[in-house]
């Protein structure tokens, strides 16, 4: 089995491998990312698709007195997970569930921020999973999503390879603007890295700033 067959549902050594090498090879990519939202240090947010935990420790720095929550469909993320998190776990300030984005069996209206690194293209329904999203932020919640690849007919083209080898379902970034309006989103912004397919889309569920 090849490592790009591990994205979508890490399992085994492997899928611990893949996780510490996500943890470090997403590392540039989530810090660009982050430059985007206004973080309070009293957030609750969660991570969606956590994989291998390190954002979940990141974010728990910026939200310095809130709580920071993960979910990843994959029982070997959760676990890896809260072992790299394992004093912030004890401390109750981080919480890892095996849950789907589809159904993440939060409360209405409980997150200040939802964030999704390098995860949308595995999810099964990208309209159901967006709906979830804006039903358990808070009024005055942000949904923030960043991704190293892009849908664009050069990118595209430029990583054939990776996202056949791991089933990626990539959709252009002015189709995910406009679901996300569909959806109820407010103020959706998209930003691109200039010569890179890096993006980051940061929407409001009742509008922004
Ligand atoms: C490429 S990894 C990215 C992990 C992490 N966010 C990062 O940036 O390093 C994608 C992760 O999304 C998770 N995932 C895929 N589909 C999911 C779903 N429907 N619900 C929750 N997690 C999902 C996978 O198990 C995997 O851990």
């Amino acid at each position: 089995m090849k490592n790009t067959d591990q994205y979508k549902c890490p399992v085994g050594k492997q899928g611990r491998n893949v996780a510490a090498a996500m943890n470090r090879g997403h590392k540039n990519l989530t810090t660009w990312g982050l430059t985007f939202v206004d973080i309070s240090p009293e957030s609750i947010i969660l991570d969606v698709g956590c994989g291998g935990g390190k954002t979940i420790a990141r974010l728990t720095k910026l939200a310095s007195k809130g709580k920071v929550l993960g979910i990843d469909h994959s029982a070997e993320m959760v676990r890896y997970s809260e072992k790299v998190n394992k004093k912030l776990v004890e401390e109750k300030r981080v919480q890892i569930f095996e849950r789907s984005v589809v159904n993440t069996g939060f409360s209405d209206n409980y997150f200040d921020l939802v964030t999704a690194f390098e995860t949308y293209y595995f999810w099964p329904n990208l309209q159901s999973a967006f709906e979830e999203i804006k039903r358990i932020l808070k009024p005055k919640g942000k949904f923030l999503m960043t991704n190293e690849m892009i849908k664009d007919g050069v990118y595209e083209v430029k990583h054939a390879e990776i996202i056949k080898e791991a089933q990626l379902c990539l959709y252009p970034i002015g189709d995910i603007k406009k679901l996300l309006e569909s959806v109820g989103f407010k103020d959706v912004k998209v930003f691109t890295k200039e010569g890179s397919a890096w993006n980051t889309v940061l929407s409001y569920k009742l509008g922004g700033n």
